[in-house]
């Protein structure tokens, strides 16, 4: 090895896209994942967990082009097989509860926070190592009640975060209905329909003219708009059409009863993964500089069923959602609504001087503090007054002990407040 080898100093960063946690950032993390869990435990919902590797096929099968095609780090193991750091948690639950069909009682309620891995451009909202609440309901039935309490989550997890219904917004739409769209009023064929989602899907990240030169690829007929009102009387009129248009209608007057106000019906929302067939939703942050998604989720009725074959009376249906904790971070940031960062080192306990007796001493108050319930770091090294405040700051601890002469002499120790 050359001499320029041994003296060349690796980096500091780390790996793009990913982020190192100090203990500041952590603290950040568990606020936001105590402020998540403390809402869904409220709603009953219980922990999961699975590993970061799945097979690749899992994704393959329905979690849609973009995903698995340009974001997902794939590679072969040892043993030739093919694996994926999991982009995110719903094939991993639906292949979970698949595999516990009979022991598991429904309606499920069930959430984890695991970390996720996407091959992403990183920008604001988005990294490559992110961590994402996941809040999934499963059930043999679906109805519109459990779509409802699926969005009153929503709201109860911003609240927690003291967040004000004018800071967001709940964008809804329903698979069902655009797909009855697509085939009776565009006329568009299977492959023509999917081109067609995948363009409404990158809409707000492209120019309105890019926008109309490749609908008009796809269709002649005018775009239709459900906030407009005789847009809205002619898809009523449509028979084929009315029935899905009638359950997003309901679900929507059910979550505005529920006092969920900042609902929107928005047919631009139809989310990039494919096993979504009924409801589907997006919570926007409503400062325009955190412009990627908050929330992403929707009802998937024929997920779990892939795992255990063919659709029967059996099969699960499931609802939930996905939200990151690099957007959510973010929109806290722009409304300050993360608390100052405050160390569990309760006491630092400083020493004076180096001799054994002081040393002892202080180890000796440290012991008694914890006894207390006190969490204590001692340091051995001798210094300043001003120099143990100091230190004291940058660790965020919020008192001292300070063991000198004095109290050695007396047995005696003061604790400070700073
Ligand atoms: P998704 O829309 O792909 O859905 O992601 C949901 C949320 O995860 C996003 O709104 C965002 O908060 C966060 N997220 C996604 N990608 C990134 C990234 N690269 N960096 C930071 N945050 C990110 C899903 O993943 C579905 N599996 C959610 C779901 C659960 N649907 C039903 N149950």
């Amino acid at each position: 090895m050359s001499e320029k080898d041994t003296t060349k100093k690796l980096s500091t960063e780390s790996y793009k896209g990913v982020r190192d946690f100090y203990p500041t950032d952590l603290f950040v993390q568990h606020f936001i994942f105590n402020t998540w869990k403390k809402a869904v435990q409220s709603f009953g919902y219980e922990e999961y967990d699975a590993s970061v590797l799945e097979n690749s096929d899992i994704y393959k099968a329905k979690s849609g082009q973009e995903l698995v095609n340009e974001q997902t780090y794939t590679f072969i193991d040892r043993g030739d097989r093919e694996v994926t750091l999991r982009p995110e948690m719903t094939p991993s639950l639906a292949r979970m509860v698949a595999a516990r069909k009979r022991e598991l009682g429904f309606p499920l309620r069930l959430f984890s926070i695991p970390n996720c891995f996407r091959y992403e451009r990183p920008q604001r909202g988005r990294l490559r190592e992110f961590w994402q609440l996941n809040v999934d309901l499963l059930t043999k039935k679906p109805s519109a009640r459990y779509d409802v309490e699926i969005l009153t989550l929503v709201s109860t997890i911003m609240k927690g975060f003291h967040a004000k219904d004018s800071d967001y917004e709940i964008r809804v739409n329903s698979r069902a209905f655009i797909n009855a769209l697509y085939t009776h009023y565009y006329e568009l064929s299977a492959e023509q329909a999917l081109a067609f989602q995948k363009l409404t899907d990158k809409k707000s990240k492209i120019s309105a003219e890019e926008f109309a030169a490749e609908y008009a690829k796809l269709s002649d007929k005018k775009l239709l708009d459900v906030n407009d009102s005789s847009d809205l009387t002619l898809m009523q009129n449509m028979p084929e059409v009315k029935e899905s248009l009638e359950a997003i209608l309901q679900t929507i007057a059910l979550a505005k009863h529920e006092g969920i106000t900042n609902i929107i019906f928005d047919t631009d929302v139809v989310r990039g993964l494919d096993y979504y067939t009924g409801l589907v939703f997006e919570v926007k942050d409503t400062d325009p500089q955190n412009n990627r998604a908050l929330f992403g989720g929707g009802r998937y009725d024929n997920l779990v069923d892939i795992f255990d074959g063919a659709a029967d009376e059996n099969s699960i249906s499931g609802i939930g959602f996905g939200i990151g904790d690099v957007p959510m971070q973010n929109f806290l940031e722009s409304r300050n609504l993360i608390p100052a960062y405050e160390s569990k080192t309760n006491v630092l306990v400083c020493v004076m001087d180096e001799d054994e007796t002081t040393l002892a001493y202080a180890d000796s108050v440290a012991n008694a503090l914890r006894v207390e319930g006190k969490n204590v770091a001692v340091n051995y090294t001798s210094r300043k007054y001003q120099d143990n405040v100091k230190l004291a700051e940058k660790l965020g601890v919020r008192n001292i002990v300070v063991i000198g002469e004095k109290e050695v002499g007396e047995k005696k120790f003061e604790i400070k407040s700073l």
